[in-house]
């Protein structure tokens, strides 16, 4: 029987096109940007070559304000929607010359980068890639910093990652779409629509896009006019995560980390005052339209571990008080699987709907990574246990149903590929 990485190699290889690596062979026919982070991750396992190629093809979609966008489309045609002409990018004086979407996703990758030259050290590769890496952490903490926090700010669902979050119905609840430009749905041909977002979620998707091209995808005016203003935990953690890995680098190329410094000293003293909900012992996104916090129990809540932001014992109330307790996160009896996206005692909460509630590789990942950086680790050894059974049993499939980890959305998935090379070969 073949063994779980090398089909874990075959999967990266049957979505590799060359030029970059495909998220899902239909579902996702393009460049995505953390999953190409994740994807570079999996391949320095086996193709360090290729793994730079991977970064440096996501790096040529790069905006000149120094914007990574969510997704490159480079050249090829596809049946995916939104297709390159509907971003109309082409109107922003910063649009780079390949097509892109005009939204960014969490920025994973300095962390990549990092551990890949940890592992692999090649000095003439990070020395290209790393003012990349500055320009868009730079754009992220000034272009959408819209308090002076240094926090960055997201303007759309799909900028979080977790794009159908119910934590954005709570934003969604504000915003009326009045006119709709002509489009048609194209992620419900190859995955069923009970997994996919509902109707009234894709249409405000699509109002915010409208939207931002009558702005231009101007970042003042992004700030000043976006309906939907969010400051995400997951996002912030992740970009906290990724300063210390850009400092890094950049102290291994010998350059300056003033600038670096300056963003980690701000967001540490600002993501605990802005997330932290002492009564509820969990982090909470925040809305920046409303000026309150996002009540809702997801995993999200977990990440912050991932970057070394709680204290000792906000951690232990997040990992004793949430995530090993039974009806919210940790699996009861038979039936469940490590680590639901949305806490199973949320109304919200739907096992197989796309960031409702299943199992996602990442997610579990992150959150094995954040326990281990707090000496949870015979917790994390039974998420990362857990993780590839689930994969072993049910393929690399995009999410897994929170109850009985039947495989749900893309078949073949790229980033629960390169994270079993990862989970599997790299020591905690
Ligand atoms: C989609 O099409 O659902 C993507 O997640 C958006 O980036």
């Amino acid at each position: 029987m073949t063994s779980l990485l090398d089909r874990a190699i075959s999967v990266l290889r049957l979505n590799d096109t060359g030029i970059f690596t495909k998220p899902g062979p239909y579902q996702y026919p393009h460049q995505w940007n953390w999953d190409s982070a994740l994807i570079a991750l999996g391949l320095s396992h086996f193709d360090l070559p290729r793994a730079h190629l991977e970064i440096r093809s996501l790096l040529s979609g790069q905006w000149q304000d120094g914007m990574i966008p969510s997704v490159v489309y480079h050249s090829a045609p596809s049946d995916y929607f939104p297709d390159p002409r509907f971003w109309q990018i082409e109107n922003s004086p910063s649009a780079p010359p390949v097509p892109t979407t005009g939204i960014t996703q969490p920025p994973l990758l300095a962390t990549v980068v990092r551990t890949i030259d940890a592992r692999d050290p090649d000095p003439d590769f990070l020395g290209e890639v790393y003012p990349s890496l500055l320009r868009w952490h730079r754009w992220l903490h000034t272009a959408r910093d819209a308090d002076g926090s240094a926090l960055a700010c997201i303007i759309h669902p799909w900028e979080s990652g977790t794009d159908d979050s119910p934590r954005w119905l709570h934003l969604f609840e504000a915003i009326h779409p009045e006119a709709l430009p002509e489009f048609q749905r194209g992620d419900t041909r190859y995955v069923a629509a009970t997994e996919r977002p509902n109707r009234s979620e894709y249409e405000r998707f699509i109002y915010l896009i409208d939207t931002f091209r009558k702005l231009n995808y101007s970042p003042p005016d992004l700030l000043a006019h976006s309906p939907f203003l969010a400051q995400d935990v997951l996002f912030n953690a992740i970009l906290y995560r990724a300063d210390e890995d850009l400092r890094a680098l950049a102290q291994r190329l010998g350059q300056a980390t003033d600038e670096i410094d300056g963003w980690l000293d701000r967001v540490q003293q600002n993501f605990n005052t802005r997330f932290w909900d002492e009564d509820a012992g969990l982090y909470y996104d925040y809305d920046m339209r409303s000026g309150k916090r996002i009540h809702v129990n997801t995993a999200s809540s977990f990440l912050p571990l991932f970057a070394g932001l709680p204290s000792g014992e906000q951690a232990r109330r997040l990992v004793e008080g949430h995530l090993q307790n039974p009806v919210e996160y940790a699996p009861r009896g038979e039936v469940g699987h490590w680590v639901t996206t949305t806490a199973k005692i949320e109304p919200t909460w739907e096992p197989r709907r796309y960031w409702r509630g299943p199992v996602w590789v990442i997610m579990n990942w992150f959150i094995m990574e954040g326990l281990a950086r707090y000496g949870y680790e015979e917790l994390a050894e039974s998420i990362r246990k857990d993780t590839l059974s689930l994969i072993e049993t049910n393929g690399f499939r995009e999410y897994y149903d929170a109850r009985d980890g039947s495989g749900c959305g893309s078949v073949d998935f790229s980033w629960s590929a390169a994270l079993a090379l990862e989970m599997s070969k790299a020591s905690l």
